[in-house]
């Protein structure tokens, strides 16, 4: 596996999950009752914008710099750059946050979180990072053996009924990554319906997504959106033009926080002539 996500942290990609996750965790933790998370392929956590990797494909001037740059005045938009903010003043003045420490500042004292991250270096960084924060456990294993592994979870012989989990997947297998993310969320929405799940993927180019997005109208989840984020009008093998989540039994009206949301970040940071966001129901709620 050569991948790793210090080259891509803050790019339009990462801001697009960031805010749909910090999104659906607000959501979970509006009830008292606490929540699981699993961040199936989690990252080091956090990432430093300076450091060389960032640097050489300066990525994040696309995403989260053009993004803070814009200032928006959408709310959830707001949220997600205050958390930026409050990573930065942890961690330093260039950091960007990954999945798990969002996942961990938006979570509450009464939630679990789960990370899990193949790669050697990564994990042991994962680890370090919240060696002092009891809710969260870090595997190094194959995110998507976890979905069997850990799900439906209990932790210290409590049993969660509300959760959420996150794909993230490298898509360094290209389309086989597809075919492998929908037989993990196949199986993790039988193993825990009442769960929400939701995969990141990227677009580049637009027919090669329609066999997956047939396959996700037919998981057995109660309800399934698609957010999708294009920033360039290309439409183009060689490069990422933009990204979108599956997101599986949402969190009640995410979809309205998403809308005003999706339109802020599509001012942003689409290109002109880039198409309009996508907001669509696969399946509809009942
Ligand atoms: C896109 S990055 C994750 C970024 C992270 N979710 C975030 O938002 O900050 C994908 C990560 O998955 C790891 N990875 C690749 N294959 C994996 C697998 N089968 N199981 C778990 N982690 C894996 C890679 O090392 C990489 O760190």
């Amino acid at each position: 596996m050569n991948y790793r996500h210090a080259f891509h942290a803050g790019n339009h990609g990462d801001v697009l999950k960031h805010v749909v996750l910090v999104a659906s965790c607000d959501a979970l933790a509006r009830k008292p009752a606490p929540v699981f998370a699993l961040d199936t392929h989690a990252g080091r956590g956090a990432y430093a914008l300076d450091d060389a990797p960032a640097m050489r494909t300066g990525e994040s001037g696309g995403g989260f710099a053009k993004l803070a740059a814009a200032r928006p005045d959408d709310p959830l938009l707001c949220r997600y750059l205050e958390l930026v903010r409050a990573c930065r003043a942890e961690l330093g003045a260039e950091a960007y946050p990954g999945s798990p420490w969002l996942l961990a500042r938006a979570l509450r004292e009464q939630d679990r979180i789960a990370c899990c991250e193949l790669q050697a270096e990564e994990a042991a960084a994962l680890k370090a990072r919240f060696r002092d924060d009891p809710r969260v456990a870090v595997h190094q294993r194959d995110g998507y053996a976890a979905i069997r592994a850990l799900l439906p979870p209990t932790v210290d012989g409590v049993r969660f009924g509300r959760g959420l989990v996150l794909v993230d997947p490298p898509y360094e297998a290209q389309l086989a990554e597809f075919d492998a993310a929908l037989r993990a969320l196949r199986e993790g929405l039988q193993r825990w319906p009442q769960a929400g799940f939701a995969l990141w993927y990227p677009v580049k180019q637009r027919r090669v997504l329609a066999p997956f997005l047939r396959s996700a109208r037919h998981l057995p989840a109660r309800s399934a959106l698609l957010v999708e984020l294009a920033v360039r009008a290309e439409d183009s093998p060689l490069r990422m033009n933009g990204s979108g989540m599956l997101l599986l039994n949402p969190p009640w009206q995410l979809d309205g926080t998403l809308a005003p949301a999706l339109a802020g970040l599509h001012a942003a940071l689409a290109e002109p002539g880039a198409p309009p966001p996508r907001l669509e129901w696969l399946k509809e709620p009942l």
